[in-house]
C-alpha cells in the first residue's frame, strides 16, 4: 500500500480552501492508503506566533481534521514537534538543497514581502523541512492544494540529489495529488488572491468554524461583477470572482461547473448566493459542531496527537537514522 503524507500549518483557523483543496482529499485517501497527517507547528513559527494561540490553534486544527473524517485510530495524526526526526532530517536537507533552488520559491517571495532581509531564516529553508516531513516516512503520495506544487518539486530534487551525492537509491520520488476542481480556492474579496487563514481580512474567507449567519453574510457580501452568471464554463473566462464561487459550489455539491451553470446560468448572483450559502451551511455545519464537541476536552486531543507522534516516530526514526548513517554520522556502538 502506498504511503500518504500531508501537513497543515496551525497558523490560523482552517478555511474552506484548506478543506476543499486538501483535507477532503485526506479523508478520501484513507480508504486505500496508509496515511500520516501532520499539524506542522515547526513550520508555523517561521512567522511569529503567540505561544498561547499557537497551542490552541494546534488543538483546533487537529479537532477540525478529525471532525472532517480523518480517523486517528486507523491512520496517524500528530503534531510535527512531537517527532524530532523531522528537524534532524531537515538539517541534512539544508545541506543538500542549493541556495539557488530556494531563491526560486514563489511562496517565500510572497510571504517575505518587500523586506526580504527581515524574514526569518526558517522561512527561507521552510521547503527543506517540508521535504523532510515527507521523506522521513518514505511517503510517495502527497495530497495538497496547487500552491504547494513547487515545494513538492523541490522535495523531489532534494531526494534525487541526496541519492546522487551518496550513491544510493534511498529516498523515493513523490507524487503530488492535487484535486483539480478545488486546487485553488480564492479570496471572497479578491478573486485573484488565494483564500488564506492568515489573510488579515476575515471577510476574505470562510472559516471551518463559522456559524450559519456568518457564512450567509460573508457569501452575500462576496465580491462579484455586475453581469449575470454565464450558461457555459467558457463564459467564466476573465471573471475571477464568478469562477471562484461557481468552483466552490461545484466542489461542495460534487457536480461539474458545467452542471452548476446549467442550473444558474443567465440569472443574477442573488439566488445563486443564497443557494451557495445554504450548501455551505449544510456541508460545514456538522463539521463545526463536531469540532466544538471535540474541543470541549482539549486534553483528549493532546493525547491523540502524542499517541500519533509515538506511532509516527516508530516509522521515521529508523529511516532518519539510516540517512544519518549514509551521510557518515557515528553509529551508536
Ligand atoms: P497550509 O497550511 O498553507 O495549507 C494546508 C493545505 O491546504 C491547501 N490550501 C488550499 N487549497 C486550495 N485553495 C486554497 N485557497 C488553499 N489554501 C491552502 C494547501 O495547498 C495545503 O495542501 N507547507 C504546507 C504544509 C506542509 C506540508 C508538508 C504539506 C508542511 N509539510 C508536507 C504537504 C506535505 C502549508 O503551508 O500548507
Amino acid at each position: 500500500m502506498q504511503r500518504v503524507f500531508s501537513g497543515i500549518q496551525p497558523s490560523g483557523i482552517p478555511t474552506l480552501g484548506n478543506y476543499l483543496g486538501a483535507i477532503r482529499n485526506w479523508v478520501a485517501l484513507q480508504a486505500d492508503h496508509d496515511c500520516l497527517y501532520c499539524v506542522v507547528d515547526l513550520h508555523a513559527i517561521t512567522t511569529w506566533q503567540d505561544p498561547l494561540v499557537l497551542r490552541r490553534q494546534t488543538q483546533e486544527m487537529a479537532a477540525t481534521i478529525i471532525a472532517c473524517g480523518v480517523d486517528p485510530d486507523k491512520h496517524i495524526l500528530f503534531h510535527q514537534s512531537g517527532v524530532p526526526a523531522h528537524a534532524r532530517l531537515a538539517w541534512i536537507f539544508n545541506c543538500i538543497a542549493r541556495i539557488g533552488w530556494l531563491n526560486r520559491m514563489t511562496q517565500f517571495k510572497d510571504k517575505a514581502g518587500k523586506d526580504r532581509e527581515a524574514a526569518s531564516a526558517g522561512l527561507y529553508v521552510y521547503p527543506n523541512l517540508m521535504a523532510a516531513d515527507i521523506h522521513a516516512y518514505h511517503a510517495t503520495r502527497v495530497p495538497v492544494g496547487d500552491d504547494q506544487k513547487q515545494h513538492l518539486e523541490l522535495a523531489n530534487d532534494i531526494a534525487q540529489k541526496f541519492n546522487h551525492d551518496y550513491e544510493v537509491n534511498f529516498f523515493p520520488q513523490i507524487q503530488p495529488l492535487i484535486m483539480p476542481e478545488a486546487a485553488r480556492v480564492m479570496s471572497l474579496r479578491d478573486g485573484t488572491k488565494k483564500m488564506s487563514k492568515s489573510d488579515p481580512s476575515d471577510q476574505s474567507r470562510i472559516n471551518m468554524s463559522d456559524d450559519s449567519e456568518t457564512i450567509a453574510s460573508k457569501v452575500k457580501r462576496a465580491r462579484t461583477d455586475a453581469e449575470p452568471l454565464p450558461s457555459e464554463t467558457a463564459g467564466l473566462e476573465g471573471r475571477a470572482e464568478a469562477r471562484n464561487l461557481v468552483g466552490i459550489y461545484a466542489a461542495l455539491s460534487g457536480q461539474s461547473q458545467a452542471s452548476v451553470l446549467a442550473q444558474f446560468g443567465g440569472q443574477g448572483f442573488a439566488t445563486f448566493k443564497n443557494d451557495l450559502a445554504d450548501l455551505m451551511v449544510e456541508k460545514l455545519g456538522p463539521i463545526a459542531a463536531e469540532t466544538r464537541r471535540l474541543l470541549a476536552e482539549p486534553g483528549h486531543i493532546d493525547r491523540i496527537l502524542f499517541a500519533g507522534a509515538a506511532r509516527a516516530e516508530a516509522i521515521a526514526n529508523p529511516i532518519v537514522a539510516e540517512a544519518e548513517r549514509l551521510v557518515g554520522f557515528l553509529q551508536r556502538p
